[in-house]
């Protein structure tokens, strides 16, 4: 197979591996994108959500023939500065404990404000259930998104 294009944080990458090779790893390994994560790697925890056309996916599941023409978005590209409204509403709760599955957690919950401004709790609870926190931080995670769609409301 010749070479393929990503584009990834608006910029296009031409990558050169099997077309079966799963996007995280290109990501972290080739890259050198690391804040998305590698947790269960069988779809299960949401550690390595990016978007793709603005919908969360699951990376570790994600061939690159799957993505095509596509733009990927990870946690380096939601904002230049960190100022992305889910960025600043994470750092005001102070969601996060150990830190793994946050990159995950902001690209899902970014990736809900987009679709839906202002969830309720019952849309939070089923739009994030499938992205896994050990450290159990949903309350804030919760809160966080709340706060992000007012400061966004706001603007
Ligand atoms: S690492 Fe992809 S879902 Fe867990
Ligand atoms: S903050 Fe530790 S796993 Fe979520």
């Amino acid at each position: 197979m010749p070479p393929q294009q990503l584009k990834v944080n608006n910029t296009i990458h031409t990558i050169d591996v099997a077309p079966d090779t799963p996007l995280l790893w290109i990501l972290r390994d080739i890259l050198d994108l690391k804040g998305t994560k590698y947790g269960c790697g069988i779809g299960s925890c949401g550690a390595c959500t990016v978007l793709i056309s603005g919908r969360p996916a699951r990376a570790c599941q994600t061939r690159l023939d799957e993505v095509g023409t596509n733009p990927v978005t990870t946690i380096e590209g939601l904002s230049l500065d960190g100022t992305h409204p889910v960025q600043l509403a994470w750092q005001q709760v102070d969601v996060a404990q150990c830190g793994y599955c946050q990159a995950g957690q902001i690209m899902a919950a970014s990736a809900l404000l987009a679709s839906n401004p202002h969830p309720t709790d019952a849309q939070i609870d089923a739009a994030m259930s499938s992205n896994i926190c050990r450290c159990g931080t949903y309350p804030r995670i919760r809160q966080a998104i709340h706060q992000a769609a007012e400061s966004a409301a706001k603007k």
